[in-house]
C-alpha cells in the first residue's frame, strides 16, 4: 500500500473550503459505489466566473483532500477553463495518490462538472420564463 504525499496529508487535517453555499448557482452530486462516499459540490458564479466553491463529503482521506484541492483549482477560474479542469489536475496538485486511491480523484471534478451542467441547466429553463 502506498503512502500519502504531504500535500494529501495537509488538505486532509485542514480542508479548505468545506460546507454549504446558500442559493447556490449550481449544485453537484456524486457517489462512488464501489466504496459508499459521496460528495456534494456547490459553486457561486458571477459573470463567467466561479467566485466560491464549497462541499459537503463522507468519504475517505483521499476524497476529502480531493475535495479541497478541486476547490482552489476551480475558485477564480472562468466557466470555460474550470470545465476542462482533469482528475490530473487534481491528482499533481496533490503530488499524487497510492494507486489504490486513484479513484477517490474522480469525485472531485466530477462533482464539479455537476454543479457546473446543473448551473447551466438553471441558466437555460430561467431563461424560458
Ligand atoms: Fe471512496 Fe476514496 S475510498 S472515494
Amino acid at each position: 500500500m502506498g503512502f500519502y504525499s504531504e500535500k494529501v496529508v495537509a488538505h486532509f487535517r485542514a480542508p479548505k473550503n468545506a460546507g454549504i453555499i446558500e442559493d447556490a448557482d449550481g449544485i453537484g452530486e456524486i457517489g462512488d459505489p464501489s466504496c459508499g462516499d459521496f460528495m456534494r459540490v456547490f459553486i457561486r458564479i458571477e459573470g463567467n466566473t466561479i467566485s466560491d466553491v464549497k462541499y459537503q463529503i463522507k468519504g475517505c482521506p483521499a476524497s476529502i483532500a480531493v475535495a479541497s484541492v478541486m476547490t482552489e483549482l476551480a475558485i477564480g477560474k472562468d466557466l470555460d477553463e474550470a470545465i476542462l479542469l482533469t482528475d490530473e489536475d487534481v491528482l499533481r496538485a496533490l503530488d499524487g495518490l497510492p494507486e489504490e486511491k486513484i479513484h477517490c480523484s474522480v469525485l472531485g471534478i466530477t462533482g464539479l462538472r455537476k454543479a457546473i451542467q446543473d448551473h447551466f441547466m438553471r441558466y437555460v429553463s430561467g431563461n424560458k420564463g
